[in-house]
């Protein structure tokens, strides 16, 4: 019993001072993180991709789609299909992302700005109200001034839709009358009426034309 203890304390030993000195299964012909080559000219263990290589998914071949420039202007149409899916998907977004600086309706006071951020201009001003919509994608895909990117965040497809919304949201503060049909009117009518009724006893906040 003793003897068999001993051998195997021995080749245990063995084994490590073996395991020890050997490192063919360390050392392997890769080259490691930043390691010289001698395989190639330049001596670079890293290699460039080869020029063209395209990442999978980052083809990205329609410049306007993915910049909202189409040459060196902005865009003036979405390049995508207006629909409902895609107004709500904005609006969704728009909440998300955008809402806390530049407030649910795009005002410029958002909870960030009452609490000490820079207030952005309101989407409502002329001068943002006649900029094209590729300018509001650049913007969010590139930054602007205080506001950071948002490239990181907000995938194309949905900066469109954050664009799509914006231009509801600027429509929905600057309707004039004579665009609308006669029902609409009526129910401007209503609204409006409706709205001095509830704000004056109440004295509380205004809210219609703000959802
Ligand atoms: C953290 C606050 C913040 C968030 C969130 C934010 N912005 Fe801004 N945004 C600003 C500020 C501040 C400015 C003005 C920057 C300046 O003038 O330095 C600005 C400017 C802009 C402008 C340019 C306005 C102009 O004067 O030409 C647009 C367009 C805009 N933001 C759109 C968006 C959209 C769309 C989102 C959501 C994806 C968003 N912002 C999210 C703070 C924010």
């Amino acid at each position: 019993m003793r003897r068999r203890a001993q051998t195997l304390l021995a080749f245990l030993v063995v084994a490590g001072a073996a395991a020890g000195c050997r490192q063919d299964m360390h050392d392997q012909p890769v080259i490691e993180p930043f390691e010289e080559s001698n395989f190639f000219a330049d001596k670079r263990g890293y290699r460039m991709p080869i020029e063209g290589t395209v990442a999978r998914g980052q083809l990205r071949e329609d410049k306007a789609f993915y910049t909202g420039l189409s040459g060196d202007r902005f865009l003036t149409k979405l390049p995508l299909a207006g629909t409902r899916e895609l107004l709500e998907r904005g609006r969704d977004r728009f909440e998300v992302f955008c809402s806390p600086c530049h407030s649910r309706v795009g005002d410029g006071r958002g909870m960030i700005v009452r609490r000490g951020f820079k207030q952005p201009a309101s989407f409502h001003e002329a001068r943002l109200r006649n900029q094209p919509v590729g300018y509001y994608f650049d913007v969010m895909s590139r930054g602007f001034g205080e506001m950071s990117s948002y490239a990181a965040q907000i995938r194309p497809e949905d900066r469109w839709a954050i664009v799509a919304y914006i231009r509801a949201l600027q429509l929905s503060q600057a309707v004039v009358l004579a665009d609308l049909d006669n029902e609409q009117r009526e129910r401007v009518r209503t609204g409006l009426a409706n709205r001095g009724s509830l704000a004056s006893p109440a004295g509380g906040e205004e809210t219609v034309g703000h959802d």
